[in-house]
């Protein structure tokens, strides 16, 4: 809430004057690799605040990751590169789908990834979640390949859910919805599980019904993390899928992604960036607008030319792109396919980049 951003941001009446521009930041393949931190970042981003710890430059983290609650995700960030990173600085893939619980009411949803992605949408107000893994948990002998798996599905997130949700009664209720909310775990059973809820209406081991609604939070086909080439994304898991569904059923898979290259994703992120600088600026008068919130540039530092670099150029003004060389990208020149406005080796060079352009 604002409130809570001013008071973490706010400035004294002789601080310098508002900055007219703002960052967001791509985290896979820029920021970490894995959980550690790459390119200079912890030192690089302490340059966005002043001495005395607060925000001077507005920036967000923008990236088509997550399975856990942004503020989580922030407290994760704020240890990892030593700043004080707040909740609305973290835009995750699936953060749009808060927007999508009035349609879901009471509707029972599977939600599917790594992490904790029933939490994730029980936070955003759904009512009636269950994580694949405990949806799977019902049916008996569902995955064939169980017995075979010698690993133990996720603990976390099933206890808690088991602590604050009644038991449901999965075998006459239907799935009225399934949230990818981040990269699947276990592909083969989350293939058949997902195959099981799409082609039945929700009720798996019975006849052909109406697909339900399915959600992807982005189409990354590969991203950067800890192993030296890029590993498969969301998006293979939903070629996977959709390749598998259309050949078992007579009629394509329907579904909606979301996350970087859409074009709302950035609009979204200039309107939280707006918020930002208003809550750290509140009394100041400068030449940008406050009602319009308009910033005469927004960089976009990514390391995926077809998703961070091609979403910044589908967004327009004011966006700007920047793309480093410590994930997906690694070519000499700029990429041939989406060039960027910019291209620099790492997080910490496009910092610099952008102060002396700006300051
Ligand atoms: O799973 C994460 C990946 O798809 C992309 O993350 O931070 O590079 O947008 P990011
Ligand atoms: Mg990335």
């Amino acid at each position: 809430p604002p409130s809570d951003l001013a008071q973490r941001f706010s400035h004294s009446a002789s601080a310098p004057a508002r900055p007219s521009f703002g960052i967001a930041f791509d985290i896979d393949g820029v920021i970490l690799r894995g959980r550690s931190p790459i390119g200079g970042a912890p030192r690089a981003i302490r340059r966005l605040y002043s001495e005395e710890g607060s925000l001077k430059i507005p920036f967000l983290f923008l990236t088509n990751g997550g399975g856990v609650p942004e503020h989580r995700r922030a407290l994760e960030l704020s240890q990892l590169l030593g700043v004080n990173i707040s909740p609305a600085q973290v835009v995750h893939g699936h953060s749009p789908y808060r927007e999508l619980v009035k349609r879901f009411k009471d509707d029972l949803i599977v939600a599917v990834g790594k992490g904790e992605p029933a939490v994730v949408m029980s936070e955003y107000g759904f009512r009636k979640v269950l994580s694949i893994d405990e949806y799977a948990s019902y049916y008996k002998d569902i995955d064939p390949l169980a017995p075979f798996k010698t690993w133990k599905v996720g603990q976390t997130d099933s206890y808690m859910f088991a602590k604050v949700h009644p038991s449901y009664d999965v075998y006459s209720e239907r799935v009225k919805g399934v949230f990818v909310v981040s990269d699947p775990v276990d592909w083969g059973r989350d293939l058949q599980v997902l195959c099981d809820i799409l082609s039945t209406g929700g009720l798996p081991g019975t006849e052909k019904g109406d697909q339900p609604p399915l959600y992807f939070a982005a189409d990354d086909l590969e991203y950067q993390a800890a192993f030296p080439s890029e590993r498969l994304g969301m998006g293979a898991f939903r070629i996977a899928l959709e390749s598998i569904f259309n050949q078992i059923n007579d009629h394509p898979l329907k579904y909606t992604s979301y996350g970087k290259p859409n074009p709302f994703v950035f609009k979204n992120a200039a309107n939280i960036l707006g918020k930002l600088i208003i809550s750290m600026y509140p009394n100041s008068q400068t030449s940008m607008e406050v009602k319009d919130c308009q910033f005469s540039t927004i960089y976009m530092v990514g390391d995926n030319p077809k998703v961070d670099i091609n979403g910044a150029m589908k967004a327009g003004h004011p966006w700007s792109s920047v793309l480093t060389r410590t994930g997906v990208f690694r070519g000499k020149d700029n990429d041939p396919q989406f060039p960027a406005d910019a291209v620099v080796d790492t997080v910490e060079d496009a910092i610099n980049y952008i102060l002396e352009k700006e300051c």
